[in-house]
């Protein structure tokens, strides 16, 4: 059998990202441009400049994925893109990229939701990794407890309501004044605090056991900082962001080990941004050995956005002979 080369293309926030897969399963290459530094400035993503920074940054990204991956052009089998959901602007960079690469050389042409390859990062440092199995989906704009049933094939249990995680780990971290990106900032500050400090509420959605909800918590943890400032009483954010932290990781263990039982799963995925949490990839690692589910997560660069995972979605897409027609379009509301 021959090998499948993919070169994937992602930009649909922060990161200008290209990378090289063999077969689904074999980074050749994984570039990886990051705005951070711009954005800081801002306290969090601006997206026009994303959409300038992306069109700046996006054919070096991909001339270095080619060649830390020793391939040509000529030698990729088809092009994989995310077009959505994430920032249109941003989106919009890396389709038109996509598109005029795979017109100009005759190559297929893959549409990859970004969310799809954030589960599908697991498939690339997992080998005996299949479908179905259960996944926790927590990233900056989403949070999901889904089945990945096949391949590009899911089955949604249960969502966010209000807040994504990482979006309460943004705003909590800015509110304690640790800046952007916030989750990488928090659970290095948790470090140093006392988890069980402050009894932040685990939010729950009556009927629907398997949503989410992280409004209250993330109110709950501003209401604390105004009444202690009002009261010029000292705060310490180690504390804040350790109790936070936990009350987040509460959460999701609980709804993913819910999920688990009642549909009889065992096999966890955890992925996005957020799985690059150490504590949360700690608590839910015992959960599941507790209960003999086995528990993958990928490895941090692979957690936050990168195109290597688009790679891995894309192939799967190429096998069963699905193209994107020239009408490509970038959505930034898209649904899993
Ligand atoms: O998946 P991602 O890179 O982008 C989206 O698709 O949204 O996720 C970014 C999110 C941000 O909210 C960031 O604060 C969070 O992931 N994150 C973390 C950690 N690293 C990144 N949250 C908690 N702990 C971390 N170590
Ligand atoms: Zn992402």
């Amino acid at each position: 059998e021959q090998d499948v080369y993919v070169l994937a293309v992602e930009s649909s926030c922060d990161e200008t990202a290209a990378a090289v897969i063999r077969n689904g399963r074999e980074i050749l290459s994984n570039v990886i441009s990051s705005q951070i530094a711009l954005h800081t400035l801002y306290g969090g993503v601006v997206p026009e400049l994303a959409s300038r920074k992306h069109i700046e940054n996006i054919n070096p990204v991909i001339e270095q994925a080619l060649s830390d991956a020793g391939k040509t052009l000529d030698e990729i089998d088809a092009i994989g893109v995310t077009y959505g959901p994430g920032l249109v602007g941003a989106l919009l960079v890396g389709v038109a990229e996509a598109k005029a690469i795979a017109y100009a050389k005759k190559k297929p042409l893959i549409g990859v939701h970004h969310i799809e390859g954030h589960v599908c990062a697991n498939l690339l440092e997992h080998p005996d990794l299949k479908p179905p199995f259960l996944c926790l989906i927590v990233s900056g704009g989403h949070t999901h407890l889904a089945i990945m049933k096949d391949y590009g094939e899911f089955e949604i249990l249960g969502r966010t309501r209000d807040d994504a995680a990482g979006e309460a780990f943004d705003k909590v971290a800015r509110a304690i004044g640790l800046g952007y990106p916030g989750g990488p900032k928090i659970e290095k500050a948790a470090r140093e605090g006392d988890p069980k400090a402050i009894d932040f509420p685990r939010g729950k959605i009556d009927g629907s056991p398997y949503d989410f909800t992280f409004s209250g918590m993330k109110s709950a943890v501003l209401n604390y900082l105004n009444q202690a400032a009002m009261m010029k009483k000292e705060v310490n954010p180690n504390d804040v962001a350790a109790s936070f932290q936990q009350a987040v990781i509460d959460v999701l263990v609980d709804r993913a080990m819910t999920a688990a039982r009642d549909l009889h799963q065992d096999k966890l995925v955890l992925a996005g941004g957020v799985a690059a949490n150490g504590a949360l990839r700690e608590a839910l690692a015992a959960a599941c050995k507790k209960r003999k589910i086995e528990f993958y997560h990928p490895s941090p660069i692979l957690c936050t956005d990168n195109a290597a995972m688009i790679g891995a979605a894309a192939y799967y897409h190429y096998m069963k002979g699905e193209r994107a027609g020239w009408d490509l379009n970038a959505v930034p509301g898209l649904k899993l």
